[in-house]
């Protein structure tokens, strides 16, 4: 299971930090692989409302953290956890960036008609702290985060929210984080405990792209459908992009990984090669199994289509 936190405060090491430190150490104590981005030390431009994504379905900013770091991150999280303090009833400004962009993914499913794959089983939490008492403190943070977590492809489950915490530290004085944060992590429970299914291919461009997505588009809540290469491309392959576009799957913003990358995150319950060969290492206790599917990178488009037809019909049997 893969958690990413945003972190949202300015503040080095303030409350927010804190209060996202421990929910990510109760996520890695059950077995997830978690990540920290402090969103305010990233490059991220504010959206400029020029309307490509809208049309075209990509953000035409290609040259900050977004596009490098961020929109991959979403789309490879199982669970994304909002963090952030309360700034004038809403969040600060870099992570209300951050949130802006997402328009692209909103785009894409909204008016492209494209659904990200792993939109059925992935999770959106906030994590919030205030220095005023008010009843409303955090309804301006929940409606813009209901809204982000739509856009990104994931479900809105719950909050936590801390009030009259100001001063740096003050989170650490608060009673019963642990037991929250604890609590807020169960609620993710059966992700924990799918089957890890590793789809291997040498680039992890097209064939074992196209695998993960049908596996976590049609059982992301039993199967944690992994994707590497043992020598992975700079990036995706915009032929088997448009053919899983054609099958309504959007593999938009995923980047190839490699195996190493994969397999020291977590550990397969099952590895599914498709040309990787030699190359993908042997692990034991792992069950593996070869699936015999030409490379169709290079090939038409009409190849390209064979191949995807073939692969979901194989994922179909195997989820069943
Ligand atoms: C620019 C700014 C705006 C703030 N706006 C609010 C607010 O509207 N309501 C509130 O209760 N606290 C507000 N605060 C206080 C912070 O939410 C509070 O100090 C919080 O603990 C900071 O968390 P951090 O240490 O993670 O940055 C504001 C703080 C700053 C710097």
């Amino acid at each position: 299971m893969f958690i990413v936190g945003l972190q949202g405060s300015p503040r080095v090491n303030g409350n927010t930090n804190y209060l996202l430190e421990r929910l990510l150490d109760a996520a890695r104590q059950k077995g997830a692989h978690a990540q920290k981005i402090d969103v305010t030390r990233l490059d991220i431009s504010p959206c400029t409302g020029c309307g490509n994504c809208e049309r075209k379905g990509y953000c035409i900013i290609k040259d900050d953290d977004m596009a490098s770091t961020v929109y991959p991150l979403l789309r490879r999280a199982d669970v994304v956890v909002l963090a952030s303090p309360v700034y004038f009833y809403n969040v600060p400004a870099v992570l209300k960036a951050l949130i802006d962009r997402s328009q692209a993914l909103w785009s894409r499913k909204y008016k492209h008609g494209l659904d990200d794959p792993m939109r059925g089983h992935r999770k959106g939490f906030m994590l919030a702290v205030g220095a005023t008492k008010g009843k409303n403190l955090f309804d301006g943070m929940v409606l813009t985060a209901k809204y982000f977590f739509d856009a990104i492809g994931a479900q809105y489950v719950d909050m936590l929210g801390y009030r009259r915490v100001e001063e740096i530290g003050e989170m650490k004085k608060q009673p019963g984080v642990s037991e929250d944060v604890a609590g807020l992590i169960d609620m993710a429970a059966p992700l924990f405990h799918r089957k890890k299914i590793l789809f291997a291919c040498r680039e992890n461009a097209c064939r074992s792209q196209m695998s993960s997505a049908f596996a976590a588009s049609m059982a992301g809540e039993r199967i944690e459908a992994l994707y590497a290469g043992s020598t992975p491309a700079s990036e995706i392959n915009p032929v088997m992009a448009d053919v899983m576009a054609e099958a309504g799957i959007d593999m938009a913003y995923r980047t190839p990984r490699s195996i190493q990358e994969v397999i020291d995150e977590v550990t397969p319950d099952m590895i599914i090669t498709m040309g990787c060969g030699d190359q993908c290492p042997f692990i034991p206790g792992v069950t593996y199994e070869d699936w015999d599917l030409p490379d169709p990178a290079g090939r038409d488009i009409d190849f390209m289509r064979k191949i995807r037809d073939e692969i979901r019909e194989r994922v179909t049997r195997l989820v069943g």
